[in-house]
């Protein structure tokens, strides 16, 4: 599936997106899903940063490149431009939009930002750089928000994020990720704009849903957001194959 192809499908069938960082996970992610992104996540999933603030740009490419290697082409790949890397100026979310399509060949950058942001994403997509929104919960944006938390609740709020999803629509991004938005607010957003909305944490409503791989599988430290279905528990398997190893070490137990 290419990217011209991801749209709002008429037959309410779901678009499936979910997160990689690595070739392996990519690689075994790519033939089910419609579209992979390499989310600045992994700063907090792979690295135990605190937040995504300290992801940085060569980070980013590094996992891109692997990440579109292992996806071989066989669905889109979107890389996610780290906090600092695009808010300055159109010029320099450009010139780094640039540097990570050519170093890693993703098909297009992710960024967070509804109306501040919409002058910027045009800049992009006009020059050739296809743009995947995010609004609601911004993680890059948490210490002006105060914390992880739904969002879209109340009238001020629910105003500010309808508004930044007709902004970034009218600028052209092929697809926005709504994260923790009120249901109502999510399904009025996805009623309303001309490109498909990407839920997590925000409803059934949304044209398809996207979650950080490694939370479904149960591979991560740290307990899931309530809106995570999880689907294996992967880190007791490791924890026990580990150990088993560690005994069969102990004990001689290994073949020749
Ligand atoms: O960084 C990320 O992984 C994300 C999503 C899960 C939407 O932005």
């Amino acid at each position: 599936m290419s990217l011209i192809s991801f749209q709002k499908k008429k037959d309410a069938e779901k678009l499936v997106c979910l997160t990689a960082y690595t070739h392996y996970m990519a690689a075994l992610a790519a033939p089910s899903v419609d579209l992979i992104l390499v989310g600045d996540s992994l700063g907090m999933v792979q690295y135990g940063m605190k937040s995504t603030l300290s992801v940085t740009l060569d980070m980013m490419i590094m996992h891109g490149k692997a990440v579109v290697d292992g996806a071989s082409s066989q669905v889109p790949v979107i890389v996610d431009m780290p906090f600092g890397t695009y808010q300055e100026s159109p010029e320099q979310a450009f010139r780094n939009a640039a540097l990570i399509m050519q170093q890693t060949g993703c098909d297009g950058v992710k960024l967070e930002g509804g109306q501040e942001m919409a002058d910027t994403i045009g800049f992009l997509v006009q020059r050739g750089v296809p743009v995947m929104g995010h609004i609601g919960l911004k993680p890059q944006s948490v210490h002006v928000h105060g914390g992880y938390r739904m969002t879209g609740k109340h009238d001020t709020e629910k105003k500010q994020i309808k508004a930044d999803s007709d902004a970034i629509s009218r600028s052209g991004c092929f697809a926005m990720v709504l994260e923790c938005v009120d249901s109502d607010l999510a399904a009025q957003i996805t009623n309303d704009v001309v490109c498909p909305t990407i839920g997590i944490g925000a409803s059934v409503k949304c044209d398809g849903q996207i979650l950080v791989t490694e939370d479904i599988l149960g591979m991560t430290g740290h307990k899931v957001p309530s809106f995570v279905k999880q689907y294996a528990d992967l880190s007791d398997t490791i924890r026990d194959s580990i150990e088993n190893y560690t005994q069969d070490v102990k004990k001689g137990n290994l073949s020749d």
